[in-house]
């Protein structure tokens, strides 16, 4: 029997995962990524992970019958290079050369998000769907698209970067760390919810957010339940601009189902009928028809079962 390795790297945290043919999750290991000490001891340490990982599972290193990663970031898939990825601070950084001479197998790699998108369609909320797109709601917003059950990777790898669709109207644009102005990530990731939520106590309103220390996404989205009008009103705002987006992607793709996973899809009724209500808002009701919009099923096991599907199905 062959099995297939997926690596998931994330800003903080390396995942890796041995997987069946069919998808089916075996074996999983995690630990730090070492990013402050650059990317050749990130990648030492992704190698050094895959080994433990196959040492420590019931297959030999010779069953193993490819290898994927899924990286923050802009890619080059053909030339496996990793050409910018802002939360790592990598550039122009050639992953997939590096990785096959230390492992000795072919490696695949391809965007976070589009691996995690990868893995909801063989094995997650799109299984069975041939079109759907996928947005991951994290420290940054990624996005996967993918038509008849493979990634779309468009004419230089960039499509499916949702997370930089420019959405904020001009007046309220803000700077993402892309370079740019008004991305959908400044509003829509943790990242873009805890920097309102900071703002609105710095502003003085009267939140219970104000009690909080260092207030993360989750903190927001617990105010909220409890009816923090500050609070609801930042969840609100995400989710306008996240409906709004799908809107427009319902326009162009035409996708039956949209999934959302990451981090701050764990808000759960209070996120989703907020984004389901903005996109129903801003879509034409025929175009609506038969599209759900539906949280990711695999959590944080989406990434490395997509990096491990990129041999068969990327
Ligand atoms: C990056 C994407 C990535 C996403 C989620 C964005 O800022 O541009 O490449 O998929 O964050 O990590
Ligand atoms: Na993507
Ligand atoms: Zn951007």
């Amino acid at each position: 029997q062959q099995v297939y390795v997926g690596v998931d790297l994330g800003g903080t945290s390396i995942k890796v995962g041995l997987c069946n043919e069919q998808g089916k999750l075996l074996l999983t290991d995690e630990g730090p990524t070492g990013t402050e000490h650059g990317a050749d001891v990130v990648l030492e340490n992704i190698a050094q992970y895959v080994r433990k990982l196959v040492a420590e599972s019931d297959y030999t290193w010779d069953q193993v019958a490819g290898i994927g990663a899924g990286i923050a970031g802009f890619m080059d898939i053909s030339e496996g290079f990793v050409k910018l990825s802002p939360n790592l601070g990598w550039r122009n950084v050639p992953v997939k050369k590096i990785l096959e001479e230390k492992l000795g197998k072919s490696v695949k790699i391809d965007n976070d998000a589009n691996v995690a998108a990868l893995g909801e369609a063989w094995a997650g909320a799109g299984a069975g769907i041939p079109n759907i797109v996928c947005y991951t709601l994290g420290t940054g917003v990624g996005g996967g698209i993918i038509i008849r059950g493979r990634i779309y990777q468009g004419f230089s790898g960039m499509a499916g970067e949702l997370g930089h669709m420019a959405i904020v109207p001009d007046l309220e644009a803000i700077d993402c760390g892309c370079g740019k102005k008004g991305c959908l990530e400044t509003v829509s990731s943790a990242t873009g919810i805890i920097r309102m939520a900071k703002e609105a106590v710095e502003r003085g309103e009267s939140t219970s957010l104000a009690l909080v220390e260092n207030i993360m996404a989750k903190d927001v989205f617990d105010a909220a339940k409890t009816g923090d009008e500050t609070a609801l009103r930042i969840i609100n705002r995400a989710a306008l601009y996240l409906g709004k987006s799908m809107a427009t992607v319902s326009v162009i793709l035409n996708p039956q189902r949209f999934i959302v996973g990451g981090g701050v899809s764990k808000a759960g009724d209070i996120l989703f009928d907020a984004i389901r209500k903005h996109y129903r808002e801003h879509t034409q009701e025929t175009a609506q028809e038969g599209v759900d919009i539906v949280p990711a099923v695999l959590g944080n096991d989406a990434g490395v079962v997509g990096a491990a599907g990129l041999n068969l199905r990327g």
